[in-house]
C-alpha cells in the first residue's frame, strides 16, 4: 500500500501511451509493438499493433525458463469427486503442449476456432492454454446452459473442433453432458470436425465413430507442440454474454492488451505477487473464470485454485474455509451470493473457528452489486478487507476497485469504490451531460477504452457500436445506471437494459421471453427480474394466454418453465410465472416491465403518465401477491 492511486489514475488519463507502454514491458514479447494505442481507425481501438507474442508462452513457459518450474501453478480440489491435485509450472505447460499436439493433429491451427463445454476440472484450463499455445481461439460455454444455447455459439464461433466432458457435477447430481453435446451439433448449421471427449469415471459417453477423439488415448499418442507466434490484436478468445435477446454477443479479447492489463491488475487490484495462492471461486465459464482462474494468476507466476464444488453443500458452510485455509490462500475472489449462501446456513460462521485463517488477506466480490449486509457480515466475520469491485464479461478486469496494491481507501458499503487506473468512468443524464455528484444516471466510459477490454463483437463490428457506442458519442455505455459522490467514490445502482444478475450470472429477460413466446398457448409474455434474498435476483414470467386456451393455467406453468430449462438451460433458474389476463402497457404498447418489477420488489412507484389502463397495474399485484410477492406501494 503506497498511496499511488492519484498520479497513477492521472498518468492513465493523461499518457496511456506511457503508462500502458512501462506496464508491457512485464510481458515476453515475440517482436516488439510497433505502437502502444493504436487510434488510426476510431471507433475500433487496438492495442500493443506491430507486436508479435503468444499467451500461453507468458502464462506458462516463461515462468519454467526462469525458476518456477517446480512451483505449483494450479491447485485442483474437487470435493464433489474427493479428488485433489496439484500440477507445478513445468506439469500443467506439459500437460498443456501435449494437448496442443492433439488439436493441432485434429487440424486445428492459428485463428481457428475450438468451443470447450467443460466442467470445473484442470483439463478445461489446459484446453483453454492449448489453443492459446497454438493461436486457436476458444470459446468456453458454461455447463449450465442447455444444447440450445449451445448451438447458438457453434453456429456463430464456427469450432473446427469441440472439447467437453462426459458430465459435470453439481453437489451430488451427475450432470450428463454428451446428449447435450450431440443435441446442439444436430440442431447447428455448422458442424465441427471433431470432438474431444474427456471420460470422467462417473458417466461414460458415448462416442460417435470418426468425429469423436478420446481425451486420453490422444494424449498418449500427442507430441507436443510448441508456441505459435501471433500478433498483439489476434483474437485469444471468445465469450459468449448475454444481450437484450436471445443472441448472445460474442466478446471477442485479443492476446496482447488482454496480458498486459491483466498482470497489471493482479498488483494494482488484488496486491498478489508472484508465489502468491489466488483463488476466483467461478467457473471457467465465465468471464472471472478467463480472467482470475485461468489467466491473470498464470501471467503473475501465482499459483491458482481450480475448485469443483460449491460454498455450501461440499459438504457444508465451511467448504471455503477448508480451501483456504488448506491450500494457503492469500486471496479469495467470489460473488457476494455465495456468502449469501454462506450466511444464510452459517449465520455465526461457526465453521470458521475450525480453520487457521492466517493466510488469508483479502476477499474480493464481484458479479453483482454487494449488499452492505453481506459486506458487514463478511468483514466481522473474516477480520480482513472486503473489497467490492466492478466490472463486466466485456471489460474482462476491474473497473472501479479499492486498488489494494496501490492505495487502500476507507470502504464506503455499496460502492466498488473508484476507478481503476487506465478507466475514464463518467455519469451522463438524459441530455448525455455529466451528472452532478451523488445524481443518477447512465454509467460510462470515455474511449478508448483501455487494455483488456473488448476490440470488438465476433462477426458484429455493428452490434458493437450499436450496443456500447451509438447512445453516447465517444463514449461506452455499461450498461448499468449510477453515481459518483463527492470523493469520487462510484456507486452502481441497476442495470438500464433487460439484464437480471441471477447468482453473479448475467441474463437476458429478452432471452427468455422469446422462449416463453414460443409457447403454442401464449399470446404475449413479461419476463422481469424479482429481489431475491439468496441470488440476487430471480426471474419471474408473466404470461397472457391465446382466446380459448382451455388448459390448466398450472400445466402451461409448467410446460413453460421446462422449456426454459430445455431451450437456455438450468441456470436461469426459471420456476415461477404467473398467467395474467392482460400486460400493463403504455398507450405506444411498449410493456411497463419496472413497474411491474417494483410492484412485486414492494417498492414505490409512480402510476406511469402514458399508462394505457392504470387498472392493470392492480391486476399485477394481485397475481403477485398470491404468489407471495408483497403489493407494491404507488407514491
Ligand atoms: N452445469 C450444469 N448445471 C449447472 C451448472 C453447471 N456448471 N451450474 C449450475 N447449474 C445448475 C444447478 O445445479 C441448478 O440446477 P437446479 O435447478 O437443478 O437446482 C441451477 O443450475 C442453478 O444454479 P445456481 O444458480 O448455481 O444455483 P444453486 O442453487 O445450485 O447454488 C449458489 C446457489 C449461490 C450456491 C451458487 O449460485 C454459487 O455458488 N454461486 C457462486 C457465485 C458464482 O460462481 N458466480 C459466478 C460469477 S463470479
Ligand atoms: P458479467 O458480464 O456477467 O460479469 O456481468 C456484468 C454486470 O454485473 C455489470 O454490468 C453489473 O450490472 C453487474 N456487476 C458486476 N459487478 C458488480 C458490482 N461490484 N456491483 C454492482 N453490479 C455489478
Amino acid at each position: 500500500m503506497t498511496g499511488r492511486y492519484a498520479a497513477d489514475h492521472q498518468r492513465s488519463m493523461n499518457d496511456p501511451n506511457g503508462y500502458w507502454g512501462d506496464a508491457a514491458q512485464d510481458i515476453v514479447w515475440i517482436e516488439p509493438f510497433k505502437k502502444v494505442l493504436d487510434d488510426a481507425n476510431p471507433p475500433f481501438y487496438r492495442w500493443f499493433t506491430g507486436g508479435v507474442v503468444n499467451t500461453c508462452y507468458n502464462a506458462l513457459d516463461r515462468h519454467v525458463e526462469s525458476g518456477r518450474a517446480e512451483q505449483a501453478a494450479l491447485i485442483y480440489d474437487s470435493p464433489v469427486t474427493n479428488t485433489k491435485a496439484t500440477y507445478s509450472y513445468r506439469q500443467l505447460r506439459d500437460a498443456v503442449a501435449l494437448f496442443a499436439g492433439v488439436l493441432a493433429d485434429l487440424g486445428v491451427a492459428k485463428g481457428d476456432r475450438v468451443i470447450l463445454y467443460m466442467p470445473m476440472v484442470p483439463e478445461a484450463a489446459i484446453a483453454m492454454l492449448a489453443c492459446a499455445r497454438l493461436g486457436a481461439v476458444h470459446s468456453v460455454v458454461f455447463g449450465g446452459f442447455a444444447a440450445n444455447e449451445l448451438a447458438t455459439r457453434i453456429n456463430d464461433a464456427k469450432p473446427k473442433v469441440i472439447v467437453s466432458a462426459s458430465c459435470g457435477i453439481e453437489v451430488a447430481k451427475v450432470i450428463p453432458y454428451k446428449h447435450l453435446l450431440d443435441g446442439a451439433i444436430d440442431m447447428a448449421t455448422h458442424k465441427p470436425d471433431h470432438c474431444v471427449i474427456l471420460q470422467r469415471p462417473m458417466e461414460k459417453a458415448s462416442m460417435v465413430a470418426g468425429r469423436d477423439v478420446d481425451w486420453a488415448e490422444a494424449v498418449a499418442k500427442a507430441k507436443p507442440a510448441d508456441c505459435v507466434p501471433v500478433a498483439a490484436t489476434d483474437p485469444l478468445y471468445i465469450l459468449y454474454t448475454s444481450g437484450t435477446t436471445g443472441q448472445p454477443k460474442g466478446v471477442v479479447r485479443d492476446n496482447g492488451g488482454h496480458m498486459v492489463a491483466l498482470k497489471k491488475s493482479m498488483k494494482t487490484v488484488y496486491d498478489m505477487d508472484p508465489g502468491d495462492v489466488f483463488w476466483a471461486a467461478s467457473d471457467v465459464g465465465w468471464v472471472v473464470g478467463h480472467s482470475y482462474i485461468v489467466y491473470a494468476p498464470l501471467l503473475q507466476g501465482c499459483t491458482t485454485l481450480l475448485y469443483e464444488g460449491k460454498p455450501v453443500g461440499t459438504p457444508d458452510a465451511g467448504a471455503f474455509w477448508r480451501v483456504i485455509s488448506e491450500h494457503k490462500v492469500k486471496a479469495l475472489f467470489t460473488a457476494p451470493t455465495a456468502f449469501r449462501a454462506i450466511k444464510r446456513d452459517d449465520p455465526n460462521a461457526e465453521f470458521l473457528k475450525k480453520y487457521d485463517m492466517s493466510c488469508f488477506k483479502t476477499l474480493f466480490l464481484a458479479g453483482e452489486r454487494c449488499d452492505p449486509d453481506t459486506l458487514n457480515w463478511a468483514e466481522t466475520h473474516m477480520k480482513v478487507p472486503v473489497i467490492d469491485h466492478w466490472w463486466q464479461t466485456e471489460t474482462g478486469w476491474a473497473i472501479c476497485a479499492n486498488p489494494m496494491g496501490l492505495e487502500r481507501f476507507p470502504v464506503k458499503p455499496g460502492s466498488p469504490t473508484k476507478a481503476v487506473p487506465g478507466w475514464n468512468v463518467q455519469v451522463l443524464d438524459e441530455a448525455h451531460h455529466p451528472a452532478k455528484p451523488g445524481q443518477v444516471g447512465a454509467l460510462v466510459m470515455k474511449l478508448p477504452l483501455p487494455p483488456g477490454s473488448l476490440p470488438t463483437l465476433l462477426n458484429a463490428d455493428e452490434r458493437y457500436i450499436q450496443s456500447y457506442l451509438e447512445e453516447f458519442p465517444g463514449f461506452y455505455k455499461t450498461g448499468d445506471a449510477g453515481f459518483i459522490d463527492e470523493d469520487g467514490y462510484v456507486y452502481v445502482m441497476s442495470r438500464t437494459d433487460d439484464i437480471i444478475n441471477v447468482a453473479g450470472h448475467r441474463l437476458s429477460t429478452g432471452g427468455m421471453e422469446e422462449v416463453l413466446a414460443s409457447h403454442p398457448d401464449v399470446a404475449e409474455c413479461a419476463v422481469i427480474g424479482v429481489a431475491d434474498q439468496l441470488k440476487g435476483q430471480l426471474p419471474l414470467g408473466f404470461v397472457v394466454l391465446k382466446a380459448g386456451v382451455a388448459k390448466p393455467h398450472n400445466e402451461i406453468v409448467k410446460e413453460i418453465v421446462a422449456l426454459v430449462r430445455d431451450r437456455i438451460g438450468p441456470v436461469a433458474a426459471f420456476k415461477t410465472a404467473l398467467v395474467v389476463k392482460r400486460l400493463p402497457k403504455t398507450r405506444s404498447g411498449k410493456i411497463l416491465r419496472g413497474t411491474m418489477q417494483k410492484i412485486a420488489d414492494q417498492q414505490e412507484y409512480k402510476m406511469p403518465a402514458t399508462i394505457d389502463d392504470p387498472a392493470i397495474l392492480g391486476e399485477i399485484d394481485e397475481a403477485l401477491t398470491i404468489v407471495g410477492y408483497a403489493h407494491g406501494r404507488k407514491e
